[in-house]
């Protein structure tokens, strides 16, 4: 037989997730199977980390000078986000464009270009080809074909949007206007927070044993964080009996969840947390309060804002500790958080000394999102090989996806599965 009559196989089987729908129209049900299944995974790293939509990079004050960069991850994609010799900031895929090596392999740094290891193709600060060995062969022997032109084997860009010192990259030209897809509300509340030059304090890695979307059914869900959390019910940082708002963006996909802190009573919250299990502790106090203790950057009361931009963005304030987090798949059944946390460049020793120290509030160990990580790990190992078996989702009712001037909901984790669905093409047969 000769090469030629090797049968090809050409036709493509029927995608098994032609016939995936949504079962029910307004999202108070989830499949669990989204959790775990492979081909799912692969649909959402090509139609929403690479689709039309902005996925948050880092923050322009992370690359502050020509020649900064900072690697990341979108969806399952290495990516450098780097600031180019003009000060303009880009970003391109981490692999190199000749055989796939990882070209940049320090998480920062400065560098005037990127070298890759592996046979020396350099690249420019914005991910273009500037160098090649070997390019016309040595002695006459070897080099690449006349028809051969840098220009074409520059590294994959992702197009860059800014708002207020956040970096924000897509990998489709269809992604909307940036201020348009982030909606009214996460505007707003972002330039609450962005108010001036932020200066970086540091970063905190947290790996997660669970699908990445479970994190956003936590982040998005106020009302677990008064019932899991006991530092947060106890200390008052947060709890669903203060006065708060649970605010949404057009579609659903990101949210702004706030309370505002000493809005409740002792005895409306003891009368709360009848029957729960040691949730809310009268009788704790802490050894240094100093942990606690807030000096308001803004002057609203809240104590407690959580913004989540789908598919890969928190940014929250809670008391005075102001992160962003990007959310990183690793497969269907882990993830990793990278948290960055910042104060303002105008801060003085002490605000800086006292937001570090309060810094332990949250991340991988701290008071109060430990649990987090814990709880979705939970389900992720509940529904392993799960196909049909749904959550419940109706906390603060069924029907319209909407505002809510409370948090005792999970609303906004009917949201995100609504843009979710859209996206992938999951939406349900009668919507
Ligand atoms: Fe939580």
């Amino acid at each position: 037989m000769k090469i030629n009559d090797i049968p090809v196989r050409t036709a493509t089987a029927p995608d098994p997730l032609d016939h995936f729908k949504w079962p029910n129209a307004d999202y108070t049900r989830t499949p669990y199977r989204v959790f775990t299944d492979e081909a799912i995974h692969e649909r959402e790293m090509q139609r929403i980390f690479q689709g039309p939509t902005w996925n948050y990079l880092a923050l322009e004050a992370e690359i502050p000078e020509p020649g900064s960069y900072k690697t990341v991850q979108v969806g399952n994609m290495p990516v450098v986000v780097s600031r180019n010799q003009q000060g303009e900031v880009k970003a391109f895929v981490n692999r190199c464009a000749h055989r796939g090596a990882t070209v940049v392999r320090q998480e920062f740094g400065k560098a005037d270009n990127h070298p890759c290891i592996y046979h020396q193709w350099n690249y420019d600060s914005a991910g273009s080809l500037c160098g090649v060995p070997y390019r016309r062969g040595l002695n006459g022997n070897g080099g690449y074909p006349a028809d051969f032109k840098p220009g074409q084997h520059g590294l994959q860009r992702l197009n860059i949007a800014l708002y207020k010192g956040l970096i924000f990259g897509s990998f489709s030209d269809d992604a909307p206007d940036l201020i348009e897809y982030l909606g009214p509300n996460v505007v707003m509340h972002l330039d609450r927070i962005f108010i001036k030059p932020v200066k970086i304090l540091g970063y905190h890695r947290q790996r997660i044993s669970a699908n990445w979307k479970l994190y956003f059914e936590n982040i998005k869900d106020p009302y677990h964080a008064g019932l899991l959390h006991t530092f947060m019910a106890t200390f008052g940082v947060y709890r669903s009996t203060q006065r708060g708002n649970t605010l949404l963006s057009p579609g659903g996909g990101h949210a702004v969840v706030y309370s505002v802190t000493n809005t409740d009573d002792t005895a409306s919250v003891v009368e709360a947390y009848k029957g729960t299990t040691n949730k809310y502790q009268d009788d704790f106090a802490l050894s240094d309060p100093a942990l606690l203790q807030w000096t308001p950057d803004f002057h609203d009361g809240i104590g407690n804002l959580i913004i989540s931009v789908f598919p890969n963005m928190v940014v929250h304030q809670i008391l005075n500790t102001l992160a962003t987090r990007q959310v990183r798949p690793l497969g269907t059944g882990a993830m990793e958080l990278y948290w960055t946390y910042f104060g303002f460049e105008d801060d003085a020793a002490e605000q800086t000394a006292a937001r570090l120290r309060q810094l332990n509030l949250v991340g991988p160990a701290g008071y109060i999102s430990m649990e987090d990580g814990e709880a979705i790990r939970l389900v992720q190992q509940s529904v392993a090989g799960e196909r049909d078996a749904t959550s419940f989702i109706e906390m603060g009712g069924r029907g319209p996806i909407v505002d809510a001037d409370h948090v005792v909901t999970e609303v906004c984790t009917r949201g995100f599965w609504q843009q979710y669905a859209r996206t992938m093409g999951f939406e349900p047969e009668a919507s």
